[in-house]
């Protein structure tokens, strides 16, 4: 791909095609020839008339047997199992700034505060019906203090807009608030020591559904080793609360294949499917 404007063409292509997996409006600017030769390969699919749309997916492929398994009933799962009881929205916000302020932005309990700009809490609705939850910060997050702020954020706010929400409407939130170094996995001492501060936020906030964004988040979660690839797009249950682990949009962008943006909004479908909220139309297709 020698010709520039071959390498604009081909990355408008890319962009448009992302457009309808997550309903995005800007262009990637960013992605390497890799990437772009990555996608450039996989097939083409054809579109779908719109009366066949509620039986395909994104990308106008039919529901395979898989998904068909994803909406058969699901497994009782415990009641929330909590011992406070359920905050209103104002205490809610107010409960997280306190554990923000009074334990989160001064901790020092483990070596990850050594190299740190800035913790970073997570943000968003304090009553949000949903939170995401991802690994670590990394860099653009430890230097603004604030979740999903870099590339991985940017495809994570186009993934809540392609499910028709604002990413005000959502909470996020990381395993752990301090950034590893050079992005490594969190030590698993690391993510223990932390555990509290996430733990208390999602007493707080009770979101009805929980996305963990990757491995290391369902593995902490469910505290069992997991092949987020096998288990990605099934129900699961942490104290009660409906549990959906996807891939990170950091591995999607990664990995930006039809194949792994077809799964991940499969995922959020579900979800949406979950609390009763509209499938946006133009995911439908
Ligand atoms: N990756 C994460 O897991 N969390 C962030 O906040 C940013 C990138």
């Amino acid at each position: 791909m020698s010709d520039p404007s071959d390498k604009i063409k081909a990355r408008a292509r890319v962009a448009l095609r992302a457009e309808r997996a997550f309903g995005l409006d800007a262009l990637p600017v960013q992605m390497t020839d890799v990437e772009i030769a990555e996608v450039e390969q996989t097939p083409r699919v054809a579109t779908v008339p719109a009366n066949q749309a509620a039986a395909s997916d994104l990308f106008g492929k039919p529901i395979v047997p898989k998904a068909q398994a994803h909406s058969t009933p699901l497994p009782v799962v415990a009641k929330e199992s909590f011992t406070s009881s359920p905050l209103s929205a104002e205490e809610k916000r107010c409960a997280l700034a306190e554990l923000d302020e009074k334990q989160v932005k001064g901790c020092v309990k483990c070596r990850l505060h050594e190299k740190r700009t800035n913790t970073v809490f997570g943000e968003g609705d304090p009553d949000a019906k949903i939170m995401f939850i991802g690994e670590g910060p990394g860099e653009n997050e430890d230097i603004q203090g604030r979740p999903f702020v870099g590339r991985a954020g940017e495809l994570l706010n186009k993934m809540i807009a392609g499910m028709g929400l604002k990413r005000e409407q959502v909470y996020i939130a990381n395993i752990v608030k301090c950034r590893p170094p050079n992005n490594r996995e969190p030590a698993p001492d690391e993510v223990a020591t932390c555990t509290p501060y996430l733990e208390k936020q999602i007493e707080i906030i009770r979101p009805a559904v929980i996305v963990t964004l990757g491995r290391p988040a369902i593995q902490h979660m469910l505290q069992q080793k997991i092949s987020i690839t096998r288990m990605r797009g099934q129900w699961q249950s942490w104290r009660g609360i409906r549990l959906m682990p996807t891939f990170h949009p950091a591995y999607i962008l990664r990995n930006y294949t039809e194949e792994t943006r077809a799964a991940v909004w499969s995922d959020l479908q579900q979800v949406l499917k979950e609390l009763g909220l509209p499938i946006p139309s133009r995911a439908k297709r």
